[in-house]
């Protein structure tokens, strides 16, 4: 009989989305009537920007025509994306990027969690506690980690705890790991790294000779100057920073699905026999492997935010959320609620009342006043007692939502 990865069996039932949506669907059909408001998943509600529709309706029509029809394209890209970020995201800000560094996929989700694959099992994991699950999962069903433990956490992983304390700030680990994950602006806690932060962890790494996965999906969301857009703003950073980008976030492609990593070829790791290789070898070889390339169309859509009329779509876009995050987290504090994050991204994170248990709290919420959250538990232990608050909804649905916290909540 044909055996099963083991390491499977050592994650939770179901991912954190899963079992929320589950438990919504339950309360839901016990209370057809009740009207829901769900700021739970960081799922975009506008439409994407009309310049990207534009571009992908354009997209369809050459695919109608034997003259203009594309199968297969790059693996890693059509060179009219990769030359728009690289210019745009990358140049713009004083940052060289090579064309064969860019690599375009189906979201920064796939790609954060499938990066592991090019890493040896036997290295060393830190990931933040709380933490976005795809990065400690993904290792787990590598089998990077051992049991999980009593106290939430697995055996083998090093957990950096991020709270109020520490400005959610994780502290460098005492040990000497291999793999660094770190998303900036974070997920699910809203804050960031200022630059003196981050180059802490670039020194840490050039040390150690770790890599440092960089999750900057919600990069387009910083409003403050010193919140680097991306870790190769830091000196050093392209020897040791792998960087994870998203169009998800930023343009509404959370269901067209785009995203992008950049690996510098400077980015190098040892093989068993001690050779330096580059992680880019590896990880193009693995993409033209198992990826055939993000539709043709998706790409025009991502394409067309760099067009002037693009940008000014997206930033309007942006701006819509972030009056969401701060109607959140001044309706949360105007309640009572100490709330952190949503200045420089779209969640926000707030302490439960009475340190109530983040589930429980999540029942509350949903029970009492019909609104969805995420609960902070299901990030990591560190999270018991925090709750998350999406502002990617409507401005309608988020007014309604904190006017009911603010009304009917029974605190
Ligand atoms: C979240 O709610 O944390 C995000 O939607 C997760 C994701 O982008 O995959």
């Amino acid at each position: 009989m044909a055996t099963i990865n083991d390491n499977y069996l050592k994650l939770p039932g179901s991912y954190l989305f899963a079992e929320i949506a589950r438990r919504v669907a339950a309360f839901k059909e016990a209370n057809p009537e009740a009207d829901i408001i769900r700021l739970g998943i960081g799922d975009v509600t506008q439409p994407l920007p009309p310049a990207c529709i534009e571009a992908m309706h354009k997209a369809v029509d050459e695919l109608a025509n034997a003259d203009t029809f594309r199968g297969y394209g790059p693996e890693q890209g059509y060179s009219f994306l990769t030359d728009a970020i690289i210019e745009h995201n990358y140049k713009a800000r004083g940052i060289e990027i090579a064309s064969d560094e860019i690599f375009i996929s189906d979201g920064s989700k796939s790609d954060c969690g499938n990066i592991q694959e090019i890493f040896g099992t036997d290295n060393h994991v830190a990931i933040t506690d709380p933490v976005y699950p795809v990065y400690l999962d993904t290792n787990v069903m590598a089998g990077r980690t051992g049991t999980l433990q009593e106290d939430g956490h697995f055996e083998g992983v090093t957990y950096l705890p991020c709270d109020a304390s520490n400005d959610f700030a994780p502290a460098l680990p005492k040990e000497r790991v291999d793999m660094i994950y770190l998303c900036c602006p974070n997920n699910p806690t809203g804050t960031t790294l200022s630059r003196a932060e981050l180059k802490k962890w670039v020194d840490y790494a050039r040390e150690n000779e770790s890599v440092i996965l960089f999750d900057a999906a919600y990069a387009a969301y910083i409003t403050e100057d010193d919140v680097p857009r991306s870790i190769y703003e830091i000196e050093g950073a392209k020897d040791v920073a792998i960087e994870f980008r998203s169009f998800s976030k930023t343009a509404g492609f959370t269901g067209t699905r785009c995203g992008y990593t950049i690996i510098p070829k400077t980015v190098k790791g040892h093989a068993a026999d001690g050779t330096l290789v580059e992680f880019n070898k590896l990880w193009n070889r693995r993409h033209t492997t198992k990826f055939n390339g993000t539709a043709y169309i998706v790409q025009r859509g991502a394409a067309a935010i760099y067009t002037e009329e693009g940008q000014k779509q997206v930033k309007e876009t942006i701006a819509y959320y972030m009056e969401n995050a701060r109607i959140i987290r001044e309706g949360l504090q105007a309640a009572g609620i100490k709330a952190y994050g949503g200045v420089n991204a779209p969640y926000i994170w707030l302490k439960t009342p009475e340190n109530m248990p983040s589930w429980d709290f999540f029942d509350k919420l949903l029970t009492e006043v019909h609104i969805v959250g995420t609960p902070g538990a299901g990030f990591g232990p560190c999270g018991e007692g925090y709750f998350r608050l999406t502002a990617f909804g409507n401005r309608e649905n988020t007014v309604r939502a904190v006017e009911r916290i603010k009304k009917q909540l029974h605190i």
